[in-house]
Order: structure tokens, then C-alpha cells, then sequence
């Protein structure tokens, strides 16, 4: 790991490849990067571009802006492609994404309307609810990997960028159980050849983006390189990756209540987690195999944040249910209910409703672009395979083999943020203070 002034610096552009370009996250992330880029809106929600750091002491009074602290490319230097299973160019699947209103795509239409999917590897045994037409005529697993090696290569010619990372912003795929073929890195070029079918499309965009020396994001569900494959690609090819599932609405909330009901030793007998969605990821969901995969990440989050097994009093056996519905009228505007069951001193019942009416798109384009940017300053830093410190963007965070994931959200920032000044060679915050008080 390098850090401070050994730290590559980012110059030249930062290619950014999505796998699933034509989404709702996508297009709303795409179209926010060039409102931002024209001055015409801030781009709230992005720690990389609205965030502070504190350093040192409390009364040096040293908190700079992390984009000014740390080496991080700039969003002028952005420059975008990527895969999707229909044609539509950025503009027109903008607006079928029913996101962002006409008024604020029609400044950045001709940016939005540059932006063409190239054709994607899909296969719909892994989504069942979708079909297109924009699809690789390949069929076998290694012309697949080939045609998307060739894809990256023709981009960064002709955009002449200097280093890439891949965001998949792709539809959640059906449930897989990690098998033999994802057990080592022999196993799955084995797999490879013989197109195994337990090798979904997610992980041929991987391979393809690892072996290219390309770091490799994953904001689904999907297991891709939370594998030990891929862990070992990535430390072979020394690319960071991190996964999985960006953390946005009803998770992102339970994270934030989760931990303080703890602090506090609250009970907790039930939480009860429901979701209606109406856009395209919602239709994908309606799915069982793709809710399946769904489901998996959400319900992990609780059981760690509560350890019962340490406070079995307090988190034995409590009830957790979640439930996605698909419901078209409310398009991308998801609404969840969360009923939650708590007992306090001498187990006494008390409930929390929290009514979420969120955007679902609106709260995942700043965790795209402050993982794009974060993941490049890793590349650049050469740290390589499994990126925890940015366990704070998931719902469920990838992290080393024998270790729990972390999921309290203010941990989470807490690591991100000492990462941070550990590669800038300043001090790890503890916020012990006790050296305010008494001679230390
Ligand atoms: N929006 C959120 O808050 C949020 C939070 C966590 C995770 N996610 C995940 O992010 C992903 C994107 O969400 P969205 O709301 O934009 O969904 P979306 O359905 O609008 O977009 C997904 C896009 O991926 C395309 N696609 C599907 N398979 C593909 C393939 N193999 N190659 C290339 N393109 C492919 C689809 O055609 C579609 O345009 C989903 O997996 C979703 O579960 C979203």
C-alpha cells in the first residue's frame, strides 16, 4: 500500500464503465455528474464532494473538504460507457426511468444522448422479469469475457482515459450458491472454458474488469466477486473490489436506528420491514430468485449489528421480516414501513413506525460516484482486494473470510474516514479525548 506523497496522482481521464447504463440509478447518477459538472445543483448525498474530515486535535480546528485532503480524481475528468440489455441512449432511458424530471434532463440532454449502451452480456436464466434486444451475439463464456475486454479497450482509445473502474448498476440475478467452480481461481478459468452455468454474466463483466487491471464494483446483491475466485483474481491482478448492494433506503435506516437501540441496551422483539416499488429493479425483484438474492443481503444486517449471541437477553430470537412489492404507480418513488418492536426497562413494550417515502435512485447515484472516485484512489494507493473500509456504501459489506462484516453505519464512517488519514499519513481519530481533561 502506498500512501501520502507515493500515492499515483489522478491525472488524465477516469473512465467509468456501467454494466446496467441504462438504469434508473445509472441515468440518474450520469445525468447528476454533468448537473453538477454545468453548476446547476449541488450534488447532495456524495461524502467525496460535500464531506469533511476532522484532523488532529479538537482545537486546531483543521477540518478540510475530503476532496481537498485526499487525491481524488475530479468530476471533469469523468468520462462514462457501459452495457445494457436495451438501445436506448442515456436521454431516452432517462426519461423511461421517470426519475428526474423533463426540466432537469433537458440541459444536460445532448451529454445524456452521447451515451449509447454498447450490447450486453445477459443471460435470462439470472433475470427472469427482462429481455432485450441490445444483447452479445457471443455465446460462449470466453468470447463473452473477450468481447468486454474489447469493449474496455475501444472506450479508453477513444476517450483516452488513463485508468477505468466498473460499477455494476445492472439488475439484481437470481440466487446462487456459491459452488465448487467459485472456490479458486483454477476452478473458475476451468468453468470458464466449459461456460459452466453457475457462472452468471455479472462475473464475466468481472473477469473481464479484473483482468484488465480494472477495479470492480458491486452494487447488487449478486455474489460476483464475493468469492474466493475473485479474491484471489484481484490480488493477482492487484485490483481493488468491494460489494455488495449499495445501501440506500429502508437498510441505510435500519443501520442508523439499529445501533443506537443497542448503545442504549433496548429489547427488541420484532422488526417488520415492508417496501412498495415501482420501477424496473422493482419488476426484476417480483422475481422470487432475484428477490431470493435480495432478501439474503437485507436480513444479514440485524443479526450483526445486535449480536444476540452476546446479548441473548436482549436480541434472542426476535422476529425480522422483509418484504418487497412491486407496485407500479409509485414508479422509482419507494415507500417502506418498518414496524419495530422494542422492550425497554423491565421489559416494558414500546413500538417505532418509521414511514420512509424515499427516491430510490436519488439516494444511490452519490454512492456511485463517491465509490467510483474512492475505488480509483485505492488503485492508485495499490490496495488491492477486498476494499472493507467501504463497507459504509453496502448492505452487505464484503469483508476478509474469517471476519463478520461491519454494519453499524457510524462504525462504518468512522473507518472510512481514518482509512482516509491513514493514507495521508495523519493520525487515526478515537475520539478518547481523555488528553483534553488529564496529563496523558
Ligand atoms: N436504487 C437503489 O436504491 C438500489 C439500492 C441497492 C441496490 N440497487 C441495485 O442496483 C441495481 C440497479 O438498480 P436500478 O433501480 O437502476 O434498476 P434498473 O432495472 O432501472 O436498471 C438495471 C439495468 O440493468 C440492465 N441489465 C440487466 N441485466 C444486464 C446485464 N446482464 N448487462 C447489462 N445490463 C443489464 C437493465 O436492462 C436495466 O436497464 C439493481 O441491481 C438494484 O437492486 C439499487
Amino acid at each position: 500500500m502506498k500512501r501520502k506523497d507515493e500515492i499515483r496522482k489522478a491525472d488524465g481521464k477516469l473512465g467509468v464503465l456501467i454494466p446496467g447504463i441504462g438504469g434508473a440509478v445509472s441515468t440518474t447518477f450520469l445525468a447528476g455528474v454533468e448537473t453538477v459538472r454545468r453548476g446547476l445543483a449541488l450534488p447532495i448525498g456524495s461524502l467525496t464532494q460535500m464531506g469533511t474530515i476532522r484532523l488532529g486535535k479538537r482545537f486546531e480546528y483543521r477540518i478540510p473538504n475530503i476532496k481537498d485532503f485526499v487525491p481524488l480524481s475530479g468530476l471533469d475528468d469523468l468520462v462514462f460507457g457501459g452495457w445494457d440489455i436495451f438501445p436506448a441512449n442515456g436521454y431516452e432511458a432517462a426519461l423511461q426511468a421517470e426519475v428526474l424530471k423533463q426540466e432537469h434532463l433537458e440541459p444536460v440532454r445532448s451529454f445524456l444522448e452521447g451515451i449509447k449502451p454498447w450490447p450486453a452480456v445477459f443471460n435470462q436464466a439470472y433475470v427472469k422479469n427482462l429481455t432485450g434486444p441490445n444483447v452479445k451475439p457471443e455465446s460462449s463464456h470466453m468470447d463473452l469475457v473477450e468481447a468486454v475486454r474489447a469493449d474496455i479497450r475501444g472506450f479508453k482509445e477513444r476517450n483516452g482515459a488513463s485508468r477505468c473502474v466498473m460499477i455494476w448498476c445492472a439488475s439484481t440475478e437470481a440466487y446462487l450458491q456459491p459452488a465448487a467452480v467459485h472456490g479458486s481461481l483454477k476452478d473458475f478459468e476451468d468453468g470458464l472454458k466449459k461456460s459452466d452455468p453457475r457462472i452468471p454474466p455479472s462475473m464475466l463483466y468481472a473477469y473481464a474488469a479484473l483482468t484488465s487491471g480494472i477495479p470492480y464494483i458491486n452494487g447488487a446483491p449478486n455474489l460476483t466477486v464475493d468469492l474466493p475466485a475473485m479474491v484471489e483474481l484481484a490480488e493477482k491482478c492487484r485490483v481493488p473490489i468491494a460489494g455488495k448492494d449499495f445501501k440506500t433506503g429502508q437498510t441505510l435506516m435500519k443501520t442508523i436506528l439499529a445501533p443506537g437501540l443497542k448503545a442504549r441496551m433496548l429489547g427488541l422483539t420484532g422488526w417488520y420491514s415492508t417496501n412498495i416499488l415501482g420501477n424496473r429493479d422493482g419488476l426484476v425483484l417480483d422475481d422470487k430468485d432475484s428477490f431470493k438474492t435480495k432478501e439474503e443481503s437485507k436480513l444479514s444486517v440485524l443479526q450483526t449489528i445486535l449480536q444476540p449471541d452476546l446479548y441473548s437477553q436482549l436480541y434472542r430470537d426476535f422476529y425480522h421480516k422483509v418484504v418487497i412489492s412491486y407496485y407500479p404507480p409509485r414508479g422509482d418513488a419507494k415507500e417502506g414501513w418498518d414496524c419495530i418492536d422494542i422492550f425497554g426497562w423491565l421489559g416494558y413494550p414500546m413500538q417505532i413506525k418509521v414511514n420512509f417515502l424515499c427516491r430510490d435512485s436519488i439516494l444511490a447515484a452519490p454512492l456511485v460516484l463517491d465509490l467510483v472516485l474512492f475505488a480509483d484512489l485505492a488503485q492508485r494507493a495499490e490496495m488491492s482486494g477486498i476494499q472493507e473500509w467501504l463497507s459504509f456504501y453496502f448492505k452487505s459489506p464484503q469483508c476478509a473470510e474469517n471476519l463478520y462484516p461491519e454494519h453499524d453505519l457510524f462504525i462504518q464512517s468512522m473507518k472510512l474516514k481514518n482509512t482516509l488519514r491513514y493514507l495521508m499519513g495523519e493520525e487515526q481519530i478515537t475520539h478518547l479525548g481523555l488528553d483534553y481533561y488529564y496529563p496523558m
